[in-house]
């Protein structure tokens, strides 16, 4: 049986819906931490437990008879996010997983200017140290997030944002179909994938331009130094912490940790991957 984790999630929910194309329900199960909220998935003939990566023995419950677990990376940040990842990649032995899939990020590494990324390194050294192949996936950088940081400037016409660089921003829905199809052909990459990406590194001076196509709205790409923009973060009650993750995102893309464009994952997908401005137009309301 192949289980998914976060499958409440955005990505994890997308993920199974895409799986359920290749593989009978009847051999997908989730692990999520609310069982009501797949209760449609549970409809659907797939089996549903309940599994938090703070709880080591219930996952052994969530995660029985796998073949292969793919763990759905945690919403949060540091030691506690990659002490979860550990929980997570034990369960999966113990279960007696063939293969153990993990959602990593382009930007995985050591010495990433951006937290997620040196969670998501030290995560891949725990997958590579657990003794059971493994693959980790390194997506693209969401294009969800380049519309939340957009979110302010459908009101003000402002994108106020630290100095950045070129992404290659990539949306959710083909994620879900790559991490699809490479569990439903088993052993496909071995390790790190290649970047999974959109076909574009776009900066914020070009999504300025695409935004203002897309929304009818004028907007106008303003660069902040990093204290203002702290102290900005500071004003609206943004933790200290949280705000420092932020700037590490900007300090990353300056030094191109996300501006790699890969044909991976459009030979995946047999198509060109969505694009920013697809995304845009989905997320971004029209004056
Ligand atoms: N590639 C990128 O650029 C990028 C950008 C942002 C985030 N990410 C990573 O990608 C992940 C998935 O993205 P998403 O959009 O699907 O985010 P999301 O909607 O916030 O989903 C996160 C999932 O993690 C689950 N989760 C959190 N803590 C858990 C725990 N202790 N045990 C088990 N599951 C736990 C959540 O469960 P519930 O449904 O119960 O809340 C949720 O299903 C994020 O969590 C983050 O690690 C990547």
């Amino acid at each position: 049986m192949i289980i998914v984790t976060g499958a409440t999630g955005l990505l994890g929910r997308q993920i199974v819906e895409r799986l359920l194309t290749r593989v009978p329900a009847g051999q997908v199960g989730v692990s999520v931490r609310d069982p009501r909220r797949a209760q449609d998935l549970a409809d659907q003939g797939v089996r549903v437990r309940q599994g938090s990566f703070t709880d080591a023995a219930g996952l052994a419950h969530a995660f029985e008879g796998a073949s292969q677990v793919l763990i759905v990376s945690v919403d949060k940040m540091g030691e506690e996010c990659v002490e979860q990842h550990r929980t997570a990649i034990e369960g999966a032995v113990a279960a007696g997983a063939r293969r153990i899939l993990y959602t990593s990020q382009m930007g995985a590494s050591a010495s990433s200017r951006f937290q997620a990324c040196r969670d998501h390194a030290d995560t891949e050294e725990a997958l590579r140290a657990c003794g059971v192949p493994f693959t980790s996936l390194r997506n693209g950088f969401y294009a969800r997030s380049a519309a939340h940081f957009l979110v302010p400037a459908v009101d003000s016409g402002r994108i106020t944002l630290p100095a950045d660089g070129p992404v290659a921003w990539t949306a959710h829905a083909d994620l879900a179909e790559a991490a699809a199809a490479i569990l439903a052909d088993e052993g496909r990459f071995e390790g790190p994938t290649p970047p999974l990406t959109g076909g574009q590194a776009l900066t914020f001076d070009n999504i300025a331009d695409v935004a203002t196509e897309v929304t009818g709205r004028t907007m106008t790409r303003t660069t902040v130094p990093d204290g203002a923009f702290r102290e900005q973060l500071a004003g609206q009650g943004v933790p200290a912490e949280a705000a420092e993750q932020l700037l590490g995102i900007f300090a990353a893309a300056r030094a191109g940790e996300f501006a790699t464009v890969d044909p991976t994952l459009s030979a995946l997908l047999g198509r060109a991957p969505i694009t920013l401005r697809e995304v845009l137009r989905e997320q971004l309301p029209r004056a």
